[in-house]
């Protein structure tokens, strides 16, 4: 038997997870409300929250999972990328961790962790395994990309965003029409009351599987600005009609690049990972796509598409069989490559 814990702090949300056999035994993740008033994540409070909530979230985990520190066999953590001081909690802890239980240490990228969470089993939810190869629109606050996954450990990027990733669209729009952070949720839940043809807003012009979020953030920003000059109540009184405008947008964007990826790989096993992928209108589109021209399609559990320490658990299992650990030099990397 195989027991690994493993920990994710690359941003805002401190988590553990108890792995077993590649069985998901427990995942606890502590928010961090910190940031809310801001606007956005604020590096040096998120460290501080990390050092606050990793080992009550550790403990929780244990417990959770009826699991005692004596039964880990590795802990893992995100290397990266993230933000720095965010990571160098996870990988301190970790490296504590392993010293002094005297077992391996393996390293995971959190976008790869992204990924593998289209594997995690629990017990007793039905689940089915993508089949190699598939193609996965992995879509977070940091990063848009469509993926070509050859097997767990090989994977070629078919497409890629060449500015702002999608999570960053949704969470800008939200700053600009006043909502707090994370944006995203908030216009999900707006949209679902309002009318997403009421406004257009122009598609950027990029390679036919890249993406570009930049152009469409300046747009809203504009349109806002014009419409606030001739009516100062502008955003109040047409909110759900502007997050459901913005979201048919977004969503539109990367189903139609997902398709070209589609048409150029010919492969139709298609998953769809990161946080962005809990918005219920790409979930929605996907599906009746998925129907339409008879893709597979694999989505994750709603939770485990936003940051989560079970998704670190999951691929450090794989590495695990095959052996690759990490030493105790090891660094944590804000912008590592190599997933
Ligand atoms: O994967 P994730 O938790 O963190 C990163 O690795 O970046 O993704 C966070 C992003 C944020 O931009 C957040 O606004 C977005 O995912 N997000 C959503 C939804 N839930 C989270 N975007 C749209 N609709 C949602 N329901
Ligand atoms: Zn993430």
């Amino acid at each position: 038997m195989i027991t690994i814990l493993a920990i994710e702090s690359s941003c805002d949300d401190t988590s553990a997870a108890v792995i077993q056999d590649g069985m998901l035994l427990s995942n606890v993740t502590a928010n961090q409300d910190v940031h809310k008033k801001y606007g956005g994540v604020v590096p040096e409070l998120a460290s501080r929250a990390h050092q606050a909530n990793i080992v009550p979230a550790v403990d929780t985990a244990l417990k959770d999972a009826g699991v005692s520190v004596s039964d880990i066999d590795a802990v893992a953590f995100t290397r990266g990328p993230g933000l720095l001081g965010s990571l160098l909690v996870g990988v301190s802890f970790a490296k504590g961790f392993a010293l002094a239980n005297d077992i391996p240490l393996i390293e995971v990228n959190h976008l790869h962790g992204h990924i593998s969470a289209l594997f995690l089993k629990e017990k007793g939810v039905p689940h089915t395994d993508p089949e190699f190869p598939f193609l996965t629109l992995l879509v977070s606050g940091g990063h848009s990309q469509i993926i070509k996954v050859n097997d767990f450990f090989e994977k070629e990027i078919i497409g890629e965003t060449i500015d702002d990733a999608a999570g960053e669209a949704f969470d800008k729009t939200a700053k600009i029409l006043g909502l707090p952070y994370p944006g995203g949720p908030l216009i999900d839940k707006y949209a679902k009351l309002g009318n997403p043809q009421r406004f257009k807003f122009s598609r950027p012009k990029v390679g036919d599987t890249d993406f570009s979020f930049s152009g469409l953030k300046t747009a809203i920003l504009y349109f806002i600005r014009d419409e606030h000059k001739k009516n100062p109540n502008f955003v109040k009184e047409n909110l759900y009609d502007i997050c459901a405008s913005v979201q048919y947008t977004i969503v539109d964007i990367l189903t139609e690049k997902l398709k070209n990826a589609i048409k150029q790989t010919g492969i139709k096993e298609i998953a769809v990972a990161g946080g962005v992928s809990a918005n219920s209108g790409l979930r929605e589109r996907l599906r009746k796509e998925a129907k339409a021209n008879g893709w597979t399609l694999h989505i994750p559990d709603f939770k485990f598409t936003t940051d989560n320490a079970a998704m670190i658990g999951i691929t450090a299992y794989h590495k695990f069989l095959r052996k690759e650990f990490a030493g105790q030099d090891i660094t944590a990397e804000a912008r590592l490559k190599n997933m």
